[in-house]
């Protein structure tokens, strides 16, 4: 047990409890204290303590439960994270059956749906329908009794599905308890989801850590919720939509809409895009909108459904085969798919940078016709064991460029060859060059490759940089044959070192285009501090990382002559993209560039106001404080919001800038340095009582700028 773990036990008391009251206040005890670990955990991603000391607790809390049965809740922490099923998952026979939906897939065939309804209402009858996403996940019933969760099944055969409560125990999005005032017994329905962000996230986790990743959110959700330790569940990003009501007592609701209303207020997950619609063209509409949004809505969905509203109607159509008559589902294009890999080519990127790029024989995929997945790396090739000539799973998760799954190994023909990285740059034959623990591979040449001078034009020229219209791929490769080297000779296309090249001429241009791309090319010379740096192509320096960058550097001078400990200081900036900063503006050519674009060939950004006069001093107005360690009393980004608001500023790391540093327990290293730097640091309890206090100079151990005023 570590010092974090016995601190934990002093803290909430002995082991042992032996009478039922001991018994009794020990399990409070520790159902607060795993209560608080979870919250750590899961919402603020911070956790006090070790995994192990963790199980622990949850470990001791179990046994108290098991010799003191009437200790035993259905809420408790025991059920969220611990107990595992004896064995496998008992079958739940559901009260009333899962059913499933009938499938369209373009409007007459919606408008066919709609008239057979009319036929079974009548042919004067008014209806109304419910419009929803089809969540790509699992379906899962959960039971309530007098607001309590007490039961979550599987849909199963629709008739008995497994009983995972458990598991569904861990799901942050499903209440244990309902708000307001919910029937006696309820049961929603709803489908159990991985997010497109979480499935990303765990895949870039496991394929780190060379395990296999999930194919798709689908799979991601079902496999996680048929794991027999609910821990490995409740490790695992998933959340859920309700979008139907099963068993019901004690509840009387007239339709679709209503029943998505009262479960809102009961405080279930209802997906926020439902809407009521009076007629079918709103559905048609409706359906279309919804397909053009779906990359953006960060969760696999495979269509819509859409539903007859009003319950009497519902009940009057009745079902067919275990599928209302009531409700229909609009399916999308899937979002995989199987293919060839036709070759693999290998791409020089901007910094140099070699990616493996499969050539796919097209296949169409959630909408779009693919035919490239990059394999990022040959660590992926590798992962995959994927040859020229197999069969491969594409999957296309939101907007994120296609990717390779999985490799199709019983289809392996004979001749499918292994691929391997070339040992000469495909652009211009420099030796590739591979940093110790680097995954990357890299064309050494810099910008003597033209494949990285191109990259860089191009990038430079894009949408988010200095959004060149006119200046395409095709355009850009024309001009780097003519000898345009750097982003500064396209401001000089009309100058006479350039007379040879007659831009009206080239491939695919005409006079009209000529004069339209130099109008874009002045045009791009009032920008943004932040396009520019953006554009400039420093590595790791996206666009967020730029508008930070922009808004700490008042100019491009003092951007160029910062150095690691005050680039730092930006939020999002740690060292790595800090020295990526360093190492950019400390090569002279880039230097140079830099310069030029902004001084020689005059793209300008306005200057934001210095320090705003007309702004009221706040008590913290100019200071730079650091949080550190782990704050108990108030949530981090409590204390950052209520700094900010007396007007602080909250950095990331400690530096001679630095003007207080507020220090939680198990603070380290950044403790350290600000103790080298003579940095003074405050505890907690002070921080508390200072914010409190409204940032007040009275507070018992001030910060230094006010610490001035109280010394003299
Ligand atoms: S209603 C009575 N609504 O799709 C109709 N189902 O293909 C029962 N699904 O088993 C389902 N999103 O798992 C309904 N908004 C939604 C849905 C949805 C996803 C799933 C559900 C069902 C399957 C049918």
């Amino acid at each position: 047990m570590n010092a974090a773990s016995s601190q934990e036990t002093a803290r909430i008391g002995p082991v042992t409890a032996t009478t039922p009251t001991q018994a009794h206040s020990r399990a409070a005890k520790l159902r607060e204290s795993i209560e608080r670990h979870q919250h750590r955990y899961h919402a603020l991603d911070d956790p006090e303590i070790a995994d192990g000391d963790y199980d622990a607790l949850v470990d001791e809390l179990a046994a108290l439960e098991a010799a003191h049965p009437e200790l035993a809740t259905p809420d408790s922490p025991t059920r969220r994270v611990g107990a595992a099923p004896a064995q496998g998952f008992a079958p739940v026979r559901h009260e009333t059956p899962m059913l499933s939906l009938d499938k369209c897939g373009s409007e007459d065939e919606l408008r066919a749906w709609a008239e057979r309804c009319r036929r079974y209402l009548g042919e004067d009858a008014e209806f109304a329908y419910f419009c929803e996403p089809k969540i790509d996940g699992v379906a899962v019933s959960l039971t309530y009794q007098d607001g309590r969760l007490i039961r979550a099944a599987t849909r199963g055969d629709g008739e008995t599905g497994e009983d995972i409560t458990a598991n569904v125990r861990t799901i942050d999005a499903i209440p244990h308890e309902l708000r307001g005032s919910p029937p006696p017994v309820l049961e929603a329905r709803g489908e159990v989801y991985m997010p497109v962000a979480g499935f990303l996230a765990f895949n870039e986790r496991a394929r780190a850590a060379g395990e296999k990743p999930i194919v798709n959110p689908r799979n991601g959700a079902a496999g996680s919720l048929r794991q027999l330790d609910p821990k490995m569940t409740a490790s695992r990003p998933l959340a859920m939509f309700c979008y139907g009501v099963g068993a019901r007592r004690g509840w009387t609701v007239g339709g679709h809409a209503a029943v998505m209303a009262a479960f809102k207020a009961f405080g279930l997950p209802v997906n926020p895009r439902g809407t009521r619609q009076p007629d079918l063209e709103g559905c048609a509409r409706y359906v279309e909108e919804l397909l053009a949004e779906r990359d953006a809505l960060g969760y696999a969905i495979d269509g819509a459904v859409v539903k007859v509203d009003d319950f009497v109607q519902q009940a009057r159509l009745g079902q067919v085969t275990r599928k209302p008559r009531w409700a229909v589902a609009y399916k999308y294009p899937p979002e995989e798919a199987t293919t060839v890999v036709l070759a693999v080519d290998f791409q020089v990127g901007r910094t140099g940078a070699i990616t493996p790029v499969a050539k796919l024989r097209p296949v169409f995929v959630g909408g779009v016709t693919v035919s490239n997945a990059t394999l990022h790396n040959m660590d992926e090739i590798k992962r995959l064991d994927l040859r020229v000539g197999d069969s491969v799973l594409i999957h296309r998760a939101g907007d994120v460029i296609p990717r390779i799954m999985r490799v199709d190994a019983a289809q392996r023909h004979q001749a499918a060859e292994p691929v391997a990285m070339p040992a000469e740059c495909p652009a211009c034959g420099a030796a590739i060059v591979r940093g110790a623990d680097e995954v990357v591979a890299r064309c050494g040449a810099g910008l003597g490759c033209a494949a990285q001078r191109k990259e860089r034009l191009r990038h430079f020229a894009s949408r988010l940089a200095l959004d060149i219209k006119g200046l395409g791929d095709k355009l850009v490769d024309q001009l780097v044959a003519n000898g345009v080297a750097d982003p500064a000779d396209l401001y000089d296309l009309e100058k006479p070192r350039f007379a040879k090249l007659e831009l009206a001429k080239l491939d695919r241009m005409g006079p009209k285009s000529a004069e339209n791309l130099l109008a874009a090319l002045a045009a791009s010379k009032q920008t943004t501090f932040a396009r520019f740096i953006y554009a400039l192509g420093i590595r790791e320096v996206g666009e967020t990382t730029a508008q930070a960058l922009a808004a700490r550097f008042a100019t491009l001078d003092a951007l160029t002559k910062a150095d690691l400990e005050t680039l730092q200081e930006v939020e999002d900036v740690g060292p790595v993209v800090a020295t990526h900063v360093v190492a950019f503006f400390a090569d002279d050519a880039n230097l140079a560039l830099a310069r030029k674009l902004h001084l020689e060939v005059g793209i300008t950004w306005p200057t934001p106001p210095v320090e705003q006069n007309d702004e009221p001093e706040r008590p913290l107005s100019g200071q730079t404080w650091v949080l550190t360690g782990t704050l108990e009393a108030m949530p981090r980004q409590e204390a950052k919001t209520a700094l900010a608001a007396l007007g602080a500023k909250v950095a990331g790391t400690v530096s001679k800038n630095t003007t207080q540093v507020v220090a939680g327990p198990g603070a380290g290293s950044k403790r350290a340095k600000a103790e080298a730097l003579g940095v003074p640091i405050m505890d907690e309890a002070v921080f508390v009582d200072f914010i409190k206090a409204g940032g007040a100079p009275e507070n018992p151990r001030p910060a230094r700028a006010i610490g001035k005023e109280a010394s003299e």
